[in-house]
């Protein structure tokens, strides 16, 4: 674009499997995910980005990755991509980089900053953010005083309700919030992890979960997570040069990924 901010699309948790006659959870996630492509292809304007937050692959085999590179190299635009707690750290970063696809720590263009964090724990489903993780993110932010910043992480710092309730998955929201604060530049925080949609605010902070690009959780009996009735999603998100942020989901029609 322009030189009046950017067009982002983010797209999240594709867990693509690396059989392609597996399925999870009854969905054909290669499919779901071939399906969010083209319509992100479709979109007028396009994009000058796209973010994939995290488990891009369910199994973190490199095949699933494979799968993954082969479709996200249909999209036009650079995809910037951060793992999630289904990915594996070694295979994701060895697998994910080259053909239009980057795995980074920041990327600066049209007057924003955009930082990508790694919130995973080995071996564990929720996360937690590492010393080095913060670390790097104040010196980012403190290094970039005159951009806008949006910061983009897998797991969700605040409670979204819906299928998750109160739980919040990233074990010390409070050390990420305290970085932030000491950088007012920061308009937006994106997550994925959650499947489910989520728009709050802290502050002059936009707050934004996005759906998954396969099934989406809903309550389940014993507070487990269910799958619920909506179909793949993903956001898109106008970043403008005031350092505002317009955002929309948009949800595809169930029969644009039924066989
Ligand atoms: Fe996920
Ligand atoms: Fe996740």
């Amino acid at each position: 674009m322009s030189e009046d901010g950017l067009r982002v699309i983010q797209i999240s948790d594709f867990h693509l499997l690396a059989d392609a006659g597996e399925r999870l959870r009854e969905v054909d996630t290669h499919a779901t995910l071939a399906a969010v492509i083209e319509r992100v292809r479709a979109e007028s304007p396009a994009p000058d980005l796209v973010l994939a937050t995290g488990d891009l692959s369910q199994d973190g085999l490199l095949g699933s990755y494979r799968r993954v590179k082969t479709l996200l190299r249909r999209l036009d635009a650079p995809t910037y991509c951060l793992p999630g707690n289904h990915d594996d750290a070694a295979r994701f970063a060895a697998a994910m980089p080259g053909d239009g696809v980057h795995v980074a720590r920041e990327l600066c263009r049209n007057g924003w900053q955009i930082v990508f964090l790694d919130s995973t724990v080995p071996g564990e489903e929720d996360g937690r953010l590492a010393d080095g993780e913060l670390d790097a993110l104040d010196r980012a932010l403190a290094a970039r005083p005159g951009l806008h910043a949006l910061v983009c992480l897998h797991h969700h710092p605040v409670a979204v309700g819906g299928a998750w309730g109160d739980f919040v998955s990233l074990a010390n929201p409070d050390d990420l919030f305290a970085v932030l604060d000491r950088h007012p530049q920061v308009r937006g925080l994106l997550w994925g992890h959650v499947h489910h949609p989520f728009e709050g605010a802290r502050g002059a902070v936009r707050l934004m979960a996005t759906p998954s690009t396969c099934f989406q959780f809903a309550p389940g009996p014993g507070g487990s997570l269910a799958t619920g009735p909506e179909p793949p999603a993903y956001r898109r998100l106008a970043l403008g040069p005031d350092g505002a942020i317009d955002t929309e989901l948009r949800w595809l029609d169930r029969l644009a990924v039924s066989p």
